[in-house]
């Protein structure tokens, strides 16, 4: 057979009879499996496999990763035709299969990154080797972004990985180093070099003439037992309860990957496969699948690259970082940026407090090093690069302010002032206020120009998202040197308007008011907690109430100089009656729980007798509707105002910023999710039972009558005042 040479790969044949196809889609971001590749592979290995002359074929890449996954572009779009895609799917697996039954041995010498679809193709050659490189990672990521591994890999993983670890793979998505793939079963061997790769692949060609893969074998014994065997029965059933309590039927993947993998095991391979396409089929066009792909994967990658960085402005570069407040926020902020290179300059009122937050790095490194994720050498380098100080002027020479000192207005007055009078006038100060509008505070400013806000979440090295805020006066150097940072420091950026709570406190604070409200009106504590967790909350409003502190809610209400809502009032008067009972939160070892040292967390026995709980006060329907649909309705006024600029920046930061499931796409796609038009009804209700702060804005009526999407908002408030 001659050389080949696409789009999609190349392929030569040695003078050893060894082909090498080198996948390499010269049109691609990175290597992909989808049907024109797969289809382009297939012809090529059908050809060889036809040339008597080709004694094996070892599969490989140009790119540096093996191959990134499935095609999600194409995944995450509507499926115009479901039979063409299940028959698509049934081509792939077949030409696979012609491949696997071919008598020719295939090697995957897999020389980078191969994760879900690229894992899968490896899957169907006789024999997998990796190199040896901590960068190299190997599994099914599938069920993240809401689908189960299609291209074979529900199908197979037990046969090489026993039903336990091959079901770990699948239900978690885990992407595993190449030493424990190794150790799973999931790859044969591992190589330290390209050339050992090549060379060790090419070895077992030789000695493996007429390859017969594990599940066309019947003498392949799967390792700790098949499904019928007492390790295959208990796995089972383990996983069938780990996966509601992990899900709590939110998430089909999960449960689909346990059909496939139960029904497909008791079955030859080609009917598993089989079982697998119409799983796979199903699970491509559930709306959880395709909400986690839009605002998990596309969303968040155009989010890491910039998206709403404006366009014509050069990029900040932030050598030389300035913290103000070493604080909680000040001391992860350092961390964060020393990690990415930068220096940093700690800055509290006494060297003391300053040294005190360099030593929170200190203690993140530690851990670090212990969980063998740093060295010493990189620790020191880390920690060489955070100077504390008690010195005002040691800002001078700073590209980038942020300060985190107390949620004070009139300190963050005096700071600033303080800063600009020693930070270069083209340098860019931000605020990482939760709460305090940044147009006020960008007052305290001679160059409100500069002035934005940089709103990081706790803990800082764990969150990904940072809230960034436009104030009034902001200009676009500003908007783009915060993006610039964010990203640096490896953060998802999300660029909203000034607003006083911005978007995510503000929206965040409604999740907690409607828990109290609940509790008020006589829904037993655990009955509100229970039903957002099974929502998929990562934790119910009271109890998160309690970690970020009833005493800080009071003091945002009463630092709050604006006209209050007759809600935030009865709110606002609840938490004050909890902390005169000395119910003041977490950290204070009694709220809405009790904290005993070294104990459980429980919920306060008082609560029942207090708000005159009653299991009959709500039905569960109606208590998930109020708990999910008001985060959602606060957050679509936020579209509306124009505090937030899209739909997608909404999803983001409140799946990011306050743990928001993700399968419904994210607090506004959530109204699609339920409905629009159910959404509004159910709103409607509520406003003539519960009040006001249910009603619906006008656009969001008008998108529901005319049997719209959620993602057809078109123009906010103050863009149509502006045209009219
Ligand atoms: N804690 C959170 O979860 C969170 C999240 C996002 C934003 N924020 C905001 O970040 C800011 C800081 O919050 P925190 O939780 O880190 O508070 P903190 O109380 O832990 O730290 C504040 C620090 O500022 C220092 N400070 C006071 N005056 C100073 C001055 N003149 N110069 C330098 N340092 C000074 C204090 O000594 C203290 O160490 C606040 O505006 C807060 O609203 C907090």
């Amino acid at each position: 057979m001659s050389n080949v040479k696409n789009e999609y790969l190349e392929c030569t044949v040695g003078d050893d009879g060894i082909a090498i196809i080198n996948i390499n889609q010269v049109n691609e971001p990175a290597n992909l499996y989808h049907f024109n590749f797969v289809n382009a592979y297939a012809d090529v290995a059908d050809k060889l496999i036809a040339d008597e002359g080709v004694s094996g074929v070892i599969v490989t890449s140009t790119r540096r990763m093996f191959m990134a996954g499935g095609d999600l572009r194409m995944l995450g779009a509507p499926i115009p035709d479901t039979k063409v895609f299940f028959d698509g799917m049934m081509v792939i697996h077949r030409r696979m299969r012609a491949i696997e039954t071919s008598g020719k041995p295939f090697v995957a010498a897999i020389n980078g990154t191969a994760l879900g679809g690229g894992m899968e193709l490896c899957l169907t050659c006789h024999h997998r080797i990796a190199i040896n490189s901590p960068k190299v990672k190997l599994g099914f990521p599938e069920s993240k972004v809401g689908l189960l591994p299609g291209g074979g890999g529900t199908a197979k993983a037990a046969y090489l990985m026993g039903m336990q670890t091959g079901l770990m793979y699948l239900l978690q998505g885990t992407e595993a180093r190449p030493p424990k793939a190794l150790k799973d079963g999931l790859i044969d061997d591992i190589a330290d070099s390209p050339e050992e790769l090549i060379a060790k692949a090419k070895k077992w060609i030789a000695e493996n003439p007429n390859p017969v893969m594990p599940w066309d074998n019947k003498k392949h014994r799967i390792p700790g037992g098949g499904i019928w065997s007492p390790n295959g029965v208990q796995t089972m059933m383990g996983a069938v309860g780990n996966i509601s309590k992990m899900t709590h039927g939110n998430y089909p993947a999960q449960r689909y990957i346990l059909q496939v993998v139960h029904d497909g095991m008791q079955v030859p391979i080609d009917r598993a496969l089989e079982i697998e396409a119409r799983y796979f089929t199903k699970i491509v066009q559930a709306p959880e699948a395709k909400n986690m792909i839009r605002t998990g994967f596309m969303g968040m990658q155009a989010a890491k690259k910039g998206k709403a960085r404006p366009k014509d402005e050069p990029k900040y570069e932030v050598k030389k970082l300035g913290i103000l407040g070493a604080g909680m926020m000040g001391a992860g902020i350092a961390y964060v940026s020393a990690k990415a290179g930068m220096e940093v300059v700690l800055k509290d009122v006494t060297m003391e407090g300053a040294q005190k937050g360099k030593s929170y790095s200190n203690m993140l490194l530690e851990k670090a090093i212990a969980k063998k994720r740093s060295t010493p050498e990189k620790a020191t380098a880390l920690l060489s690069k955070i100077t504390p100080t008690d010195d005002p002027n040691a800002m001078e020479g700073c590209d980038l302010v942020i300060e985190a000192v107390f949620e004070d207005p009139n300190l963050k007055d005096k700071v600033t002032k303080q800063t600009e009078s020693v930070l270069a006038a083209d340098k860019v100060y931000a605020s990482n206020t939760s709460t305090i509008p940044i147009t006020l505070l960008a007052k305290s400013s001679a160059r409100p120009e500069n002035f934005i806000g940089i709103h990081f979440f706790s803990p800082v090295d764990k969150m990904p998202l940072v809230e960034i805020i436009v104030g009034e006066k902001t200009e676009s150097k500003a908007i783009a040197a915060a993006v610039d940072y964010t990203i640096a420091i490896g953060k998802i950026p999300i660029v909203v308007n000034d607003s006083r709570g911005f978007f995510t406190s503000r929206c965040f604070g409604t999740f907690v008011n409607e828990g109290m409200f609940l509790l008020q009106e006589g829904v037993p504590a655990a009955m509100i907690e229970n039903i957002a967790k099974q929502k998929g909350m990562p934790v119910g409003p009271l109890a998160v109430h309690d970690e970020v502190s009833l005493t800080l809610s009071m003091h945002v209400f009463e630092s709050n100089p604006d006209e209050k809502t007759p809600d935030q009032i009865k709110s606002y008067e609840m938490i004050k009656d909890l902390v005169a009972n000395g119910r003041k939160g977490k950290k204070y070892g009694a709220g809405f729980y009790d904290y005993p040292e070294g104990g459980k967390k429980k919920l306060w026995k008082e609560l029942g007798a207090k708000y005159n709980s009653n299991i009959d006060a709500l039905d569960k329907e109606t208590v998930a509707k109020r708990i999910m649909h008001m985060q959602a309705l606060e957050s679509y006024r936020c579209l509306d105002e124009g505090v937030l600029n899209s739909v997608i920046d909404g999803d983001i930061g409140s799946v990011l910023g306050w743990g928001f499931p993700i399968y419904t796409g994210g607090a506004i796609s959530y109204i699609d999710y339920v409905g629009i038009q159910q959404f509004v009804a159910d709103c409607d209700d509520f406003t003539t039972k519960y009040g006001q702060r249910w009603a619906v804005p006008d656009s969001l009526r008008a998108l529901a009558e005319a049997g719209k999407s959620i993602h057809a908002f078109g123009k906010n408030k103050a863009e149509k005042l502006q045209e009219a």
